[in-house]
């Protein structure tokens, strides 16, 4: 039997924070063996908002590292550049022009980033979830591993394939395959570590907010040791009335590797002053292998860039298919 295909991405905007690992990467490490998976880079989403020109590639080649430092293994996973493959951009083009204009305005993401552009909301963050959507439609993807953020984009993405199919294709034969997403049920929503009803973001202004994959023991230290908490002496999981403290408990759990009931039982008499250094423990000692290995992986550049020319030949050679396909249906002629 063949394998599923899963397919996913990060920005490459700012530092991946412990959100973006126990919500997507961690996920995708560990289902990798039982789907055949595209982990892109998505850098024409990075532009979406204001960005720096003079970091957007080395900030890319360092998320792909990342990939790699976390566990996903080239024998499973392709990993590539989303701007690498042209077919991404052409086929947001072409869904673009079914998509009803209210669908994307209707997005919350787009609703609360517009918000903080002010004036300056581009065509480009409005259209974001239609990019989103050609990712992964171009790989005809039956499941997409995210955070829990991304489950709308992922809804549009069913409703553009629906819209897509009905007009387009025929009843036995569906131009397009509708993806689901794969959301977990811890850590799909890690929140900020000075605000436990916010969620941990790469865009949040604060640095202490968030523990970044790449922060030292002592930054992640200092962190922890500031981080919101509450004067309640005995912690536990799932008390609307104390966010932060279900969050990390959350974080510790994850990142120790123990069981639900065993935090539960370890610290139900704790006071604060004795758990932030046992998540500090967990944090540090979970993130040291993955920061020896992207250091690894970063010495040797050439090693990265042959990971990503091949990442970009398998890729194309399917993204060129389905957009072929697309085309057909659409009733254009493919260049002879
Ligand atoms: P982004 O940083 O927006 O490129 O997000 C990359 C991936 O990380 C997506 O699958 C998001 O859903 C996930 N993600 C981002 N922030 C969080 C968070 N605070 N908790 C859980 N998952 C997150
Ligand atoms: N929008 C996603 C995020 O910010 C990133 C993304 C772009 C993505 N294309 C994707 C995620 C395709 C999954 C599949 O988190």
């Amino acid at each position: 039997m063949t394998k599923q295909r899963v397919l996913s991405g990060v920005q490459p905007t700012g530092n991946l924070h412990l959100g973006n690992y126990l919500g997507a990467i961690r996920n995708w490490v560990e289902g990798q063996h039982q789907y055949d998976n595209f982990f892109c880079v998505v850098d024409l989403h990075a532009i979406t908002v204001p960005h720096h020109p003079a970091t957007l590639a080395s900030d890319t080649y360092t998320i792909a590292a990342l990939y790699l430092a976390c566990g996903i293994d080239l024998a499973y996973s392709t990993i590539f550049v989303q701007s690498h493959v042209s077919a991404h951009a052409e086929l947001a083009w072409l869904l673009n022009c079914i998509t009803p204009l209210n669908w994307l305005t209707d997005m919350i993401q787009f609703k609360e980033k517009a918000v903080k552009q002010g004036e300056n909301v581009s065509v480009g963050l409005l259209d974001y979830p239609v990019l989103m959507a050609a990712d992964i439609l171009l790989y005809d993807a039956d499941k997409v591993p995210v955070g829990e953020d991304q489950k709308q984009h992922i809804e549009l993405t069913r409703d553009i394939v629906n819209r897509l199919n009905h007009q387009y294709g025929k009843p036995d034969q569906p131009v397009l395959k509708s993806p689901q997403p794969l959301i977990r049920a811890d850590g799909a929503r890690i929140m900020s570590l000075t605000d436990g009803t916010k969620k941990m973001s790469k865009s949040d202004p604060s640095d202490m907010s968030r523990i970044n994959l790449l922060d030292s023991p002592e930054v992640i230290q200092n962190k922890i040791k500031k981080c919101k908490t509450d004067p309640v002496r005995g912690l536990v999981f799932g008390d609307p009335d104390r966010p932060e403290c279900n969050n990390l408990l959350t974080l510790y759990m994850l990142l120790s590797g123990k069981s639900k009931e065993d935090v539960a039982e370890e610290c139900k008499d704790m006071g604060w002053g004795q758990f932030k250094p046992l998540l500090t423990e967990a944090a540090i000692a979970h993130l040291k292998p993955i920061q020896d290995k992207y250091h690894e992986i970063m010495n040797e550049k050439g090693y990265l860039e042959s990971v990503l020319r091949d990442g970009r030949e398998k890729a194309s050679e399917i993204a060129n298919e389905t957009l072929c396909r697309v085309k057909l249906a659409l009733g254009y002629s493919l260049p002879t």
